[in-house]
């Protein structure tokens, strides 16, 4: 139980990685935040935590919306008098390119994937160094590589890598980790997974296989634990090996492969 005490909160925590990581940061005795706009999965993550004999509650958060992000930290504070973990995942995205994508949707995911990790800094960082923290901030194999038709990820991917590094500056000598992590492709949403794209993840994967959210869940607990200690401002790559060859890995997807 390494985060006995400890008080975690967690965007986009009803599905996918945020939900598993809302699970295993509780099992280590956290208590977890979760923060949604799907009220009732997020509902549902907290019972699954309270089952198990942890403790949780749900709050409504749009992280598009700077008064909800300053709420999820203050009504944390005030109810916890504590903040020692941010993990900052939710998401939302649309593909298209540079030309296609309209001007709305570029501000408005933008704000989700980029401003809203800013905008969570700036309130959490005040909280957490009372005592110190760790912040962990999603990234993707796509931080480091661009997609057709992806202009607005890519780009918010990528910038997450260098808000992370600046917030490890910001936050180091408050006694604040900062880290991201990058995964590559990770069953969050099982209903997508077709024939063709595990055949082609069994190809260009060293590990052969996509990953699961639990997988992802374990390295942010690392890197949120005492044990990465001396660990700031780092970006851990979680991608079965996926991006020694992306590259290849473009080059292999079959023509007019839709991701
Ligand atoms: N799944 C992958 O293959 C993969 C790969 C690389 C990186 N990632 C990153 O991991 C993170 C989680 O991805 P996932 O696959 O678990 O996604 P997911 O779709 O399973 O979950 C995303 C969660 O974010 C929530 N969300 C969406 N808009 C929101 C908003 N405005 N305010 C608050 N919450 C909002 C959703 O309701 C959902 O619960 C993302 O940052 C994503 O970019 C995922």
């Amino acid at each position: 139980m390494a985060l006995t005490d400890k008080v975690a909160i967690i965007t986009g925590a009803a599905h996918g990685i945020g939900r598993a990581t809302a699970l295993r940061l509780a099992q280590e005795g956290a208590t977890v935040v979760v923060a949604d706009i799907q009220d009732e999965l997020g509902a549902d993550v907290v019972a699954e935590i309270e089952g198990a004999g942890g403790q949780a509650h749900y709050i409504h958060t749009d992280v598009s919306i700077h008064a909800d992000i300053r709420a999820m930290i203050e009504s944390t504070e005030e109810r916890y008098g504590r903040l020692d973990i941010l993990v900052n995942n939710a998401y939302a995205t649309k593909r298209g390119s540079v030309v296609d994508l309209s001007e709305e949707d570029w501000d408005h995911y933008m704000a989700i994937m980029v401003k809203a990790i800013f905008l969570a800094g700036k309130y959490a960082i005040p909280v957490m160094k009372e005592r110190g923290g760790a912040i962990v901030n999603m990234g993707s194999v796509h931080s480091f590589a661009a997609w057709p038709n992806n202009a607005v990820y890519e780009t918010a991917k990528a910038a997450v890598i260098n808000l992370t590094r600046q917030m490890a500056i910001d936050g180091g000598p408050l006694g604040i980790r900062v880290n991201a992590v990058c995964p590559g492709w990770i069953l969050s949403h099982p209903e997508r997974i077709t024939e063709e794209r595990l055949r082609w993840a069994r190809h260009i994967y060293p590990l052969g296989r996509p990953g699961q959210p639990e997988e992802i869940a374990k390295a942010i607990n690392f890197l949120v634990s005492d044990e990465a200690s001396f660990i700031t401002g780092h970006a851990l790559v979680v991608d079965g090996g996926l991006s020694i060859q992306l590259q290849d890995s473009v080059n292999l997807a079959p023509p007019n492969f839709e991701w």
